[in-house]
């Protein structure tokens, strides 16, 4: 997909913004109970979906794929189910969306593994 690193950043962007709110949220009470959805939301959200937007940028014949466009939804996915779903194990709800989530995760990760590595390998045939 043509602008896949511009979405990557809106979404990043959009998860620092709402990771920063909750952080400054738990500082003001005094109530760091959120802090493992504050971190994630922030890492996983922001860091590596910015860098998920940065390969994608600096690849565009790869970001042009749809196994691209996969790997990019599968990571938004699993985010908005293992947030939401940290903060109901941590109020003593079900795991089970933030183990669904937790799953997807990996397995975006994993996506992106497989594209990174067959770029490669197309990349040292063509030289
Ligand atoms: C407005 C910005 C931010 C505020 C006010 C804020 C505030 C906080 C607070 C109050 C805690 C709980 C600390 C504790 O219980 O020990 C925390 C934890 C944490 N924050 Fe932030 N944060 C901000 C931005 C970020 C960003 C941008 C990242 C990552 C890119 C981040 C990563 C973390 C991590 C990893 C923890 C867990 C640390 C631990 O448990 O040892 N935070 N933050
Ligand atoms: C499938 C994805 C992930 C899962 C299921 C996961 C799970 C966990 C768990 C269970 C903890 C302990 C939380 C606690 O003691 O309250 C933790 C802590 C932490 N993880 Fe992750 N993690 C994931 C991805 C990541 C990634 C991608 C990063 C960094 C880029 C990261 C950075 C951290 C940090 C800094 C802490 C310590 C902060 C804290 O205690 O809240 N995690 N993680």
């Amino acid at each position: 997909m043509k602008r896949l690193a511009s979405y990557c950043f809106v979404f990043a962007t959009f998860a620092a913004v709402t990771g920063m709110g909750m952080g400054i949220f738990m500082a003001a009470s005094h109530d760091h109970s959120l802090a493992p959805a504050h971190a994630h939301l922030n890492l996983l959200g922001w860091v590596s979906m910015a860098l998920y937007g940065l390969y994608y940028q600096t690849h565009p014949e790869i970001a042009a794929r749809r196994l691209a466009l996969a790997q990019v939804s599968l990571a938004v996915f699993s985010i908005v189910l293992l947030i939401p779903g940290i903060v109901i194990a941590n109020l003593g709800g079900t795991e089970l969306p933030a183990v669904i989530g937790a799953l997807l995760a990996l397995a975006s990760m994993l996506l992106f593994l497989g594209i990174t590595v067959a770029a490669l390998i197309r990349d040292a045939q063509t030289v």
